[in-house]
């Protein structure tokens, strides 16, 4: 594994502040921080994370950057996002396999996720073409009203340890053809795989000239962050994490009247009708509810399933969890690697504890098992509990499924959108009737609402978020580059007199 990182060109003691490129790395005094492997809790290597100076030091690049970058036209800046995917396309693998080593995720997810980046870059090529405005039909006589869009700014970007790479792919991918320039902030338990993605774009920023374009500050939350979401520089943060740290960050913000993008915690069901496929049903349940080990925003943490179907559902369920091979993430064959460290084992203890304690009914799992030596791991859990049961109202981030019945449509789609998140959501039904009540206004209240499909794994091309307590925000496909750039309303006046709107009468 050493030969890894050093194909990355990481050491033992790595630089935790960059302005880009291939000599972009500020020699920081910094206190080390160490990565370590959920797969057997052994560091990895270290960072010497960012002081307040080198921060001051990336802001500046970053300012300076900004003012030739947005001059750049956005096809050109296009050019740019292409050759980073192609950079990346070299190094799927490999920086799955990293993303697998710090993070946990199974070999397959880890890759999916630098596939994502792929994507995203493909997206964002085609998107360097397609930043338009509206031409509005003025009221006045020979006038001209429309629409631009104007580059924002240095757009921080603050990501979480589940996606250690792709959610940097879906801001900074778009943000960099929008004429934005990016300061990002790792998660502090992954911190080297930032680095080797900077590794990964260096030739890109060296052969474009782009120092100071794409950054990188590593360090706690409570220092870097609070310095990056405090600074008036920043017009918009853009911030995925927990409901928690979104409110820190949203209100630390809008007090300086920045703009801030949330993608935070979910709370996301399937609701099953008694009609469904229960084959597919289960095959989507068992991936959205411990894939990556339940640390998805979008794992399906609860099941509303019709009471007629629910012992039959369960039965098969059960089977398919004990078919499922945990361990060694990096190993062929395993679906299931460990939590990312020992907080979340207690946070899924603590949660079934509180559940049994209110009521619920541990039907599987929720064992601790050895797995290798050092590392996090354990059985994915189901819970039986009744509707209303206070435990179900919080994320736990780890494989615990909540599951209730239902008898009637109306009851499931409340029980559904009773929970203060609002991310993803899915109905699992033939019946026609079920499935437009479900997208209907009186339908399911999140972000994101699927038929037949699982809550997790979602593509980049729709606009990725959700409301309530997940914060609002919209990241990658659709229109949701227009958070990321200013929008200004021009009217011209091409003719001899000046008319007022509203047919106002004015004269001198
Ligand atoms: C996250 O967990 O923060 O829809 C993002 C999905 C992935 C992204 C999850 N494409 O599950």
């Amino acid at each position: 594994m050493q030969d890894l990182l050093k194909s990355f060109g990481l050491r033992e003691v790595n630089s935790g502040a960059a302005v880009g490129g291939s000599d972009g790395w500020i020699e920081t005094g910094g206190t080390p921080l160490t990565s370590y492997s959920p797969i057997d809790g052994r560091p990895i290597a270290q960072v010497a994370q960012c002081t307040a100076d080198d921060y001051q030091q990336v802001m500046e690049a970053a300012q300076r950057a900004f003012e030739r970058w947005r001059m750049m036209p956005a096809p050109k800046r296009g050019q740019v996002v292409r050759a980073m995917g192609d950079r990346l396309r070299q190094f799927k693998d490999p920086l799955g396999m990293l993303v697998t080593w710090e993070m946990g995720k199974i070999k397959a997810e880890g890759a999916g996720e630098v596939q994502e980046m792929i994507d995203m870059a493909d997206f964002a090529v085609g998107l360097s073409r397609q930043l338009y405005g509206l031409t509005m039909a003025s009221e006045r006589p020979r006038h001209r009203m429309y629409e631009q869009w104007h580059p924002l700014g240095p757009v921080g970007i603050v990501t979480a340890f589940n996606f250690p790479v792709a959610v940097w792919a879906w801001n900074a991918m778009v943000a960099a053809v929008c004429g934005d320039v990016c300061i990002w902030k790792p998660s502090s338990k992954t911190p080297l795989t930032a680095i080797a993605v900077h590794h990964i774009i260096a030739p890109v920023v060296d052969q474009y000239d782009l120092k100071g374009v794409f950054n990188l500050v590593i360090g706690q939350g409570g220092h870097v962050g609070e310095l990056l979401i405090n600074d008036r520089r920043v017009p918009l943060i853009s911030a995925t994490g927990s409901c928690a740290m979104g409110r820190r960050v949203g209100v630390a913000v809008a007090q300086r009247y920045g703009r801030s993008l949330l993608e935070l915690g979910g709370n996301n069901a399937i609701i099953i009708c008694e009609d469904a496929d229960l084959r597919l049903a289960v095959r989507a349940v068992t991936f959205g509810a411990l894939g990556t080990a339940g640390q998805r925003c979008t794992t399906t943490r609860r099941i509303i399933i019709h009471n007629r179907i629910k012992q039959a559902f369960l039965d098969a369920l059960i089977k398919a969890y004990a078919q499922v091979t945990i361990g060694d993430p990096r190993l062929d064959g395993v679906l299931m690697g460990p939590l990312v460290d020992e907080n979340a084992v207690q946070a899924m203890m603590a949660a079934m504890e509180t559940g049994r304690s209110q009521g619920g009914r541990l039907l599987h799992g929720g064992q601790r098992i050895k797995g290798i030596e050092g590392g996090y791991y354990l059985e994915p859990a189901i819970m039986e509990v009744a509707d209303g049961c206070p435990v179900v109202q919080s994320e736990t981030f780890a494989p615990l499924l909540y599951i209730m019945g239902f008898d009637t449509l109306d009851q499931a789609l409340a029980i559904n959108n009773n929970v203060p998140q609002g991310l993803s959501s899915s109905v699992f039904t033939n019946d026609i009737r079920n499935m437009e009540a479900f997208l209907s206004h009186g339908g399911s209240d999140c972000g994101i609402a699927n038929v037949n499909i699982g809550t997790s794994g979602a593509e980049i091309g729709g606009a990725f978020g959700g409301e309530k307590q997940t914060g609002g925000g919209r990241e990658a496909g659709s229109d949701a580059w227009k958070a990321y750039m200013r929008r200004q309303t021009c009217t011209i006046n091409w003719g001899g007199e000046m008319p007022l709107a509203q047919g106002i009468k004015f004269d001198l």
